[in-house]
């Protein structure tokens, strides 16, 4: 079929099979909605389940398989219980980052009506940002598992923040870019730089070319914020913040802030995406403590898949994939709003099967989302 595109499915274990199962359903219900073209699904083995059992923690063309794929969704990889030799966790998805340059981490935080919010202000219910993560270089250049930390005896350990001019251009624009489109659907249009240029020749060239990539974006404001005063401004005022981008670490450590004003790791979408791939998977992990028995909250997967079928619209131009997006964001909306989402993550009544039926029932009655 034209336009046929193609998604990896890497279900990983415990809860990530639940949510990715639940993806799947609502994505080709709300494909169906929007009148867009049908994907084809191609799953590939990975994670601590497909370890044990075959001795490979993805499956031997897997990683070319993901590769040769218009996107990749992700459930969740590793179990505890299942290790390598040396006590490190089986995690394939990491490689990928790497092999497949997904330097950009969206982080989208947004508060909904019914769901938890932490700040008792009622300016938190308009609580609507993305974090923008570089997640290839920054200090996680130095991350242990690329063993480039200089370690001198026992005294000493030294970390190194990169910064490289190529990244960092990307990223940027690619916060502008995000900017923009946020605008056209309602949002401030604001980017902020967040980093430590006070202080840091690293951060002070990561705002330099902030500033050398601003201009091309005349219609985006831009702001700048240290990295500790962004802090305070996340817990102070966080609803004025529009799309803030920011260097690896930084990222790591506010996503998880602002994802902690909203509610949980249940409601926490990603996508991480480079220049020609893209990969969507929701925040958390394979949650053992509640595996198999339908507990898991499905709709950070289910978010992630509507920011996959929105990367889909833009790389293959079908702009009915964006609108099946629009679809799944507005069932949620809807179905927070009429409190007929209560996931029991928050308390609530309804297990992962409970919730994809419902939001399915959302999307089949609902009127069409506004800009669809
Ligand atoms: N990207 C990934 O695939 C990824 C990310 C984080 C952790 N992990 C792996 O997952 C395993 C468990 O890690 P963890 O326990 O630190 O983190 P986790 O995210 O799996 O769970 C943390 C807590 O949040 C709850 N939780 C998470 N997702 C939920 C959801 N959708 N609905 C309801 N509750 C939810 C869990 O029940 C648990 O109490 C480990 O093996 C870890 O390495 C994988």
């Amino acid at each position: 079929m034209e336009n046929r595109q193609t998604v990896a499915l890497i279900k990983g274990d415990g809860i990530g099979v639940d949510v990715s199962n639940a993806t799947v359903r609502i994505v080709n219900a709300a494909l169906e909605k929007a009148g867009a073209p049908q994907l084809t699904f191609e799953e590939i083995n990975a994670g601590a389940t497909c370890f044990a059992e075959t001795g490979h923690d993805i499956a031997p063309d897997g990683e070319d398989r993901a590769g040769a794929a218009d996107a990749i969704f992700l459930g969740a990889i590793g179990l505890p219980s299942i290790r390598h030799e040396d006590g490190t966790e089986i995690s394939p998805h990491l490689r990928l980052r790497d092999r497949f340059g997904l330097y950009a981490g969206v982080r989208p935080v947004k508060a909904y009506p019914n769901a938890p919010q932490r700040l008792a202000d009622p300016r938190a219910a308009s609580i609507d940002m993305v974090i923008l993560r570089e997640s290839t270089e920054g200090l996680f250049y130095s991350a242990a598992a690329h063993g480039r930390s200089q370690i001198i005896g026992d005294s000493e350990v030294r970390d190194t923040l990169r910064i490289t001019r190529t990244t960092t251009e990307k990223l940027h624009r690619f916060a502008f870019r995000l900017a923009q489109k946020r605008k056209a659907r309602g949002a401030p249009g604001c980017v902020t730089c967040v980093d430590k240029a006070n202080v840091f020749a690293s951060m002070a060239f990561f705002r330099k070319i902030y500033d050398e990539i601003a201009p091309e974006f005349p219609n985006i404001d831009r702001a700048y914020a240290y990295v500790d005063a962004q802090a305070l401004n996340l817990i102070r005022a966080p609803w004025e913040a529009d799309v803030l981008v920011m260097e690896n670490m930084f990222g790591d450590i506010l996503s998880d802030l602002a994802g902690g004003l909203v509610g949980g790791m249940g409601m926490a979408a990603c996508a991480e995406i480079g220049d020609n791939h893209g990969l969507f998977q929701p925040a958390h992990g394979s949650a053992p403590d509640i595996m198999g028995q339908d507990k898991a909250n499905p709709l950070a997967a289910i978010l992630s898949g509507a920011l996959l079928l929105d990367y889909l619209a833009e790389k293959s131009d079908v702009e009915s994939f964006a609108k099946a997006g629009q679809w799944i964001e507005h069932a949620v909306d809807a179905g927070f709003e009429a409190n007929l989402l209560r996931p029991m993550e928050f308390g609530g009544d309804m297990g992962t099967d409970a919730v994809t039926t419902q939001l399915l029932s959302l999307i089949a009655a609902d009127a069409a989302p506004k800009s669809a």
